[in-house]
């Protein structure tokens, strides 16, 4: 510390939220830097369970500042209703800032996201549909709209009045595929011809309606409003620990992981830098959060996937449901060919293993240690081309299983020297130390190591 970036080793929901959770105790301030209401964070406190998308995990420490970064983008709807839902539940929100350069979601983003991905059919990338993708493009495009816009209703107007212009054709489109949809709907993909009818256009697309609400958003957000990058760089200069919190993970990076099958963002650490305006000598830690196995929402390459019964185990025990979309995550092996990959990609110093307590009852245990291309050449790093991780299949070393519950162990003595086995097998693989285990869903199920 003080600058500590937590980051997903995987394709996300490692289980980031209770380790910054778990770390946040340290620091001062804990800042979102990527992503949007696409991500979820379940934390169980005290036997209670906070579902968060958009707030950073800290948010239940009242003394702590927690920030939604300029590289967040921010659904204004969706975070206002976390606020609401956390006040209602006695938490304190005062210290919940947002940065006025953080870019909107907006409705139209929503409805081309839902729109895209009805359109790829079958090609489809299994996006969350938040609006998440349309936004940062807009953002690129310099078509944004900002959180600071909120504040001006002259500009706010005129900023949607020309972003909309842009969007009139793909929005025309969208008006007739809702008419078709509206004939089909019965046939095909039912859920996401009947989402799309009910996102379809209209009011909310309406130039004046958007202002008006949008204003309203503003009045609201406007005591959080902040300049987030000073905040983080007084709390580093007061020598004061800052938690960089990623959002969806290093396999989901838009340059770095299995394009197009990606988010539309940079989860790595590095773009801490970016998305919090920090300096990059700002950041001391890295912290990388795995689960003892993997899984993987929506299309993309996964070589590990299990088809099978240890599969449904995870599935199961690691009750494996999204906690944005509550779709069913893939499950499969962990893989450290690509867990060695996102070590060197974001330079990280420790390790936090979750869910070891799922692998109980399901050895041997296996581990990815390289993959075989199609043509049988035996690849030790993670392959840049998509084809050759298409076809990519792993070889797996086998360890000995366990199985004890693990839900009571909180000391290293207490795991079985089979999960002690595993965990060591890991680091060295990797070259990392592992810092943390997780043994169970609640906050006190952790094993501190080293
Ligand atoms: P998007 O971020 O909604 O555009 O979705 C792009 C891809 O990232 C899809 O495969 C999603 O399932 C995946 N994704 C986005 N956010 C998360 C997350 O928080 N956890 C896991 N996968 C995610």
């Amino acid at each position: 510390m003080p600058g500590l970036v937590i980051v997903g080793a995987q394709w996300g929901d490692e289980g980031k939220g209770k380790v910054t959770d778990l770390l946040a105790e340290r620091a001062e301030a804990i800042v979102r830097f990527q992503g949007g209401n696409n991500a979820g964070h379940t934390i169980v406190r005290d036997g209670e369970e906070f579902k968060f998308h958009l707030i950073p995990s800290g948010i239940l420490y009242p003394e702590k500042i927690c920030a939604i970064g300029n590289g967040v983008v921010l659904d204004p709807r969706i975070l206002l209703g976390e606020i609401d839902g956390l006040r209602r539940r006695g938490v304190d929100m005062s210290n919940l800032k947002v940065s006025a350069n953080a870019h909107l979601i907006m409705p139209y983003h929503v409805l081309l996201d839902t729109a895209g991905e009805v359109k790829l059919g079958k090609l489809s990338l299994g996006t969350t549909r938040r609006g998440i993708g349309p936004c940062y493009a807009d953002k690129a495009l310099r078509l944004g709209i900002r959180v600071q816009d909120l504040l001006d209703e002259k500009i706010l107007r005129a900023k949607i009045r020309t972003a909309l212009a842009s969007k009139q054709q793909a929005l025309r489109e969208l008006g007739v595929q809702r008419r078709k949809l509206r004939k089909e709907a019965g046939e095909g993909d039912r859920e996401a011809a009947g989402q799309a009818i009910e996102e379809a256009p209209d009011p909310r697309l309406d130039l004046h309606t958007m202002t008006e609400e949008h204003v309203s958003y503003g009045h609201r957000l406007e005591p959080h409003i902040t300049d987030t990058s000073r905040l983080c760089w007084e709390t580093l200069d007061a020598g004061r620990t800052v938690i960089f919190e990623g959002a969806q993970a290093t396999l989901l990076d838009l340059d770095h992981g299995t394009y197009p099958f990606v988010t539309s963002s940079n989860p790595i650490a590095g773009a801490a830098t970016v998305g919090a305006g920090i300096a990059p000598s700002d950041i001391d830690e890295v912290w990388g959060v795995a689960k003892a196995y993997a899984t993987r929402v929506g299309a993309g390459p996964f070589p590990t996937e299990l088809s099978d019964a240890a599969g449904r185990h995870m599935l199961e025990r690691g009750r494996e449901y999204g906690t944005t979309t509550g779709r069913e995550r893939r499950c499969g092996w962990i893989d450290l060919v690509a867990l060695r990959y996102a070590v060197r990609l974001n330079g990280m110093t420790a390790l936090a293993i979750t869910k070891l307590d799922v692998l109980s009852g399901i050895g041997p245990l296996r581990l990815a240690v390289r993959y075989r291309s199609r043509e049988g050449a035996l690849l030790d790093s993670f392959p840049y081309h998509q084809s050759i991780l298409h076809s990519a299949e792993p070889e797996y070393e086998e360890l000995p299983g366990f199985d004890e519950d693990l839900g009571e162990c909180r000391e290293e003595a207490d795991l079985p020297p089979q999960a002690r086995a595993l965990l060591d097998y890991v680091a060295d693989f990797v070259g990392v130390p592992i810092r943390l285990a997780g043994v169970g869903p609640g906050r006190e199920q952790v094993v501190w190591l080293g």
